[in-house]
């Protein structure tokens, strides 16, 4: 029995930010403990075949944490201490936000999904960009994930991205701007691909590298092209592929299932790897792989489809804290069984 099948039911009789808020001061208090050393103990998997090279930096294996688990930076050596190779922090926007009204984020537990629309709650780019600069960085690559505050027009969008990153810019090991997500009005606007190209256009020429984008898996196949055109023309770094849908699964069960927001967890797990899919077949940077995973095999199939590492957030939600570490100890047996030397063996092996 793990800890976490005891803690789990009394998280889940609370309101789902209210839980995550309790699992996040959980976190911030051990980081920095010798409580952290335990955790690294029992969750971090050390094996070779693990290892990702990618976008400049050396993941000790491929499984992150996805963007909006941790917002302001406050537990990344935490979540490396329960085995995860990389953690996303963000997003991140250039002005503090306090985000949309509550309830805002809502637990589909028949569906072992998640609706948010969280709206970018965060401290804000001088109080994240403080804490990286002062507070000790993982021993895992940390990527800043960007948005765009609610009150920049979408025309100065470019300058808002780029406030960020200049105050984000010496703790950061990549650099996502995130225009895919479903609840900052008219963002998603902005993958079109003249606003990508002014936006990731000013961002490259301030220096800011490596650096990706993250696309919706709404988007129709000629705009995902558009943007893969983008990335090609500036020769940017890689892909994150997938945030949040705003669609609406027929098998869904849960009520909650008309809450308005980005669908995360297991239901969008088959559609964001035939987005990983198709920009793999179309592009040789490097993609990240997320929606939906929740175990080895789960992660191994976006591998398999062309991810180079793959992230997670609703699955940490569902399965709990030793998740990273069934996921890269199950890689292992799968890359064995497969005849795989490496993880960076087995990508894109489907396509
Ligand atoms: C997110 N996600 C997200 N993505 C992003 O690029 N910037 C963000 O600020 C957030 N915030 C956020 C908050 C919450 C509450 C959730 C559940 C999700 C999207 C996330 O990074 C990921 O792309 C999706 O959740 C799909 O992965 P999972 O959750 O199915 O593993």
């Amino acid at each position: 029995m793990d800890a976490y099948d005891l803690l789990k039911p009394a998280l889940f009789g609370l309101p789902a930010e209210t839980a995550h808020g309790t699992t996040h001061r959980l976190l911030r208090a051990v980081q920095g403990t010798a409580v952290t050393d335990l955790l690294r103990d029992r969750y971090v998997v050390d094996d070779r075949r693990l290892r990702v090279d990618a976008f400049e930096n050396e993941f000790p294996n491929p499984v992150g944490v996805a963007a909006g688990f941790d917002k302001n930076a406050e537990v990344p050596r935490a979540l490396a201490a329960l085995g995860f190779g990389h953690v996303e922090i963000g997003g991140v926007t250039a002005e503090r936000q306090p985000g949309n009204p509550r309830p805002r984020l809502f637990r589909l537990r028949e569906d072992k999904a998640l609706i948010n629309r969280m709206g970018f709650n965060n401290e804000g780019a001088d109080a994240v960009g403080d804490r990286l600069d002062q507070e000790p960085l993982p021993d895992v690559p940390v990527g800043i994930n960007m948005g765009k505050s609610k009150s920049t027009p979408l025309a100065d969008a470019p300058d808002d991205y780029l406030y960020t990153y200049e105050r984000v810019a010496d703790a950061g090991d990549y650099f996502v701007v995130n225009v895919s997500s479903p609840n900052t009005p008219g963002l998603r606007e902005l993958q079109n691909r003249e606003a990508l190209a002014e936006i990731l256009g000013a961002l490259d020429d301030a220096g800011a590298s490596p650096l990706l984008v993250k696309l919706s898996p709404d988007l129709p196949d000629p705009a995902v092209e558009d943007a893969l055109g983008v990335v090609d023309d500036l020769d940017l770094d890689g892909v994150i592929a997938t945030n949040t849908t705003t669609s609406r699964p027929e098998s869904l069960e849960s009520p909650n299932r008309a809450e308005r927001g980005g669908l995360s967890g297991k239901p969008i797990e088959g559609l964001a790897t035939n987005r990983i899919r198709f920009v793999a077949r179309r592009t040789d940077v490097p993609i990240v792989g997320v929606g939906g995973i929740s175990d080895a095999a789960g992660a191994y199939e976006k591998i398999r489809a062309g991810a180079s590492l793959v992230q997670l957030y609703t699955g940490l939600v569902y399965e709990g804290p030793g998740l990273a570490r069934d996921i890269n100890e199950g890689l292992l047996e799968l890359l064995e069984r497969d005849g795989f030397d490496s993880v960076a063996d087995a990508v894109g092996a489907d396509l």
